[in-house]
């Protein structure tokens, strides 16, 4: 099969936040730190968490359980209430009486407000970053200028010029020897990768199709109403799924996991066409904002085989998370980790541990950087998100895309400015109407 790389011009968003405070630059925080810097093992390894949800919580643990020789040293959200509460509760689990603390976050490295991820990356050595998805492009760029070690989590980007920024990010972040490990984590998970070796060494034979889905019931509801918020924009971060702009929509930032794997099983080929549908029948309301509901798409890769993908979230429906891969000899059930022929009969399937998929990679990540051998994640995580960034724009417009068209579209969901005012956001797509950008 040919390969479509992914590339495209340079460009974007190569900003700094508005902010009252933006008074620390790039070119001040910039310290180069090639992995191999620390493989000395004993070297103290300075980490910096930035967005301090769930799952910032979860990395930043997993971080400091992954090597002895790491501490928490600064921690940064947009929001100050979000920040001090990671503080406490990281502090409370892992600074033990009679031992050296693991987290030595102080008043003047917990950080808030829009430029909170600049301090963040001036203290560390190794940056996790897992805030809302808009902002990814925007932090990993600094943190690789600065020389910094990342954990990035999933999706990267939310539009085409954000996964394009991000790829001059993972390329720049090669060329310095710095280590970025993608929060796509089933591509760490013990079960999986035993599951797509088999694929690979021909256990199905030729993939011919593939279907995925990610059937849900959906998220929180909005976290904080606009009465309880200062601002417009202060509602639509706190509540931050609802708006395409800021997470992507639904399928970006939680089908990519499914999406991920068929671009796995694909090599990372990329797929040529993308089409499908999509809308909003049961998240209505306007406290909703402006994503859909579901998404019903079909990947066509050059050599013909398709991948058909569903997700939706709806409360009080059938939920299913599931991956088949069909090939020519057999069948995959890739969350199942096992393989049969056509007859039924299970001619596979993975008996080993299941491991912690969170934790591993994250003790692959601080290997790699004690090792001086950088992982590089750069490429899948780039060509997943921007298959799941596809998928919405063909369920948004109701037309065929192809993948050049959408890698180098122009549409940019960044608002007008990055301040505690109003910020208007598109209506809700109407396939049809709403034009490719
Ligand atoms: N790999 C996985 O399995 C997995 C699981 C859950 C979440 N995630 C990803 O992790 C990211 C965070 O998800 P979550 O569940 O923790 O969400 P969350 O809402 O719990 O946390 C996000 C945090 O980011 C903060 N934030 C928003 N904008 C920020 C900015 N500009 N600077 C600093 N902080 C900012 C928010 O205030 C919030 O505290 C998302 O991209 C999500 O897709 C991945």
């Amino acid at each position: 099969m040919q390969t479509t790389p992914l590339q495209t011009e340079s460009s974007r968003r190569n900003f700094l936040a508005t902010s009252a405070a933006g008074a620390v630059t790039l070119a001040a925080i910039s310290r180069p730190l090639h992995a191999g810097a620390f493989a000395a093992g004993s070297d103290l390894l300075k980490v910096g968490l930035v967005g301090c949800g769930g799952r910032g919580l979860g990395a930043a643990e997993q971080a400091l359980n992954a090597d002895p020789g790491t501490e928490l040293v600064a921690i940064g959200d947009i929001f100050e209430d979000a920040a001090e509460r990671a503080r406490r509760s990281l502090t409370r689990t892992y600074n033990k009486e009679g031992a050296a603390p693991r987290v030595t976050v102080s008043d003047d490295t917990c950080y808030s407000g829009f430029d909170n991820y600049l301090r963040v990356i001036e203290k560390s050595d190794v940056v996790l970053l897992a805030t809302t998805p808009h902002f990814r492009p925007q932090h990993l760029r600094a943190a690789v200028e600065a020389g910094k070690h990342v954990f990035c989590e999933k999706p990267v980007a939310v539009d085409a010029p954000g996964v394009r920024s991000v790829m001059e990010s993972s390329e720049m972040a090669k060329a310095k020897g710095l280590v970025l490990v993608s929060g796509l984590c089933w591509r760490y998970h013990p079960g999986k990768l035993a599951t797509f070796e088999q694929i690979k060494n021909g256990a199905i034979g030729d993939i011919v199709t593939m279907q995925c889905c990610y059937m849900a019931g959906g998220v929180w509801d909005p976290r904080r109403t606009r009465d309880k918020c200062d601002s417009e924009m202060e509602y639509q971060i706190r509540n931050w799924y609802y708006y395409t702009w800021l997470s992507g929509d639904f399928n970006v930032e939680q089908h990519i996991h499914s999406l991920d794997k068929m671009m796995w099983a694909m090599n990372d080929q990329v797929p040529e066409t993308i089409s499908g549908s999509g809308g909003r029948q049961v998240r209505t309301d306007a406290k909703y904002g402006n994503v859909f509901d579901h998404f019903d798409i079909v990947y066509t890769w050059p050599n013909g085989v398709k991948a058909f993908a569903r997700c939706r979230h709806w409360p009080n429906c059938e939920n299913e998370v599931e991956d088949y891969i069909f090939g020519t000899k057999g069948r995959v059930n890739v969350m199942s980790h096992k393989i049969e022929d056509f007859a039924g009969n299970v001619i596979w399937k993975y008996d080993g541990p299941d491991g912690d998929m969170y934790q591993i990679e994250h003790n692959e990540l601080f290997a790699s950087i004690r090792s001086g051998q950088p992982i590089n994640n750069g490429d899948y995580m780039c060509k997943s998100t921007l298959m799941a960034i596809a998928g919405r724009m063909a369920g948004y417009t109701g037309q065929r895309l192809t993948w050049d068209a959408v890698l180098n579209s122009k549409e940019d969901l960044s608002p007008k400015a990055y301040e505690w005012t109003d910020n208007p956001v598109p209506p809700v797509a109407i396939p049809g109407k709403t034009p490719f950008v």
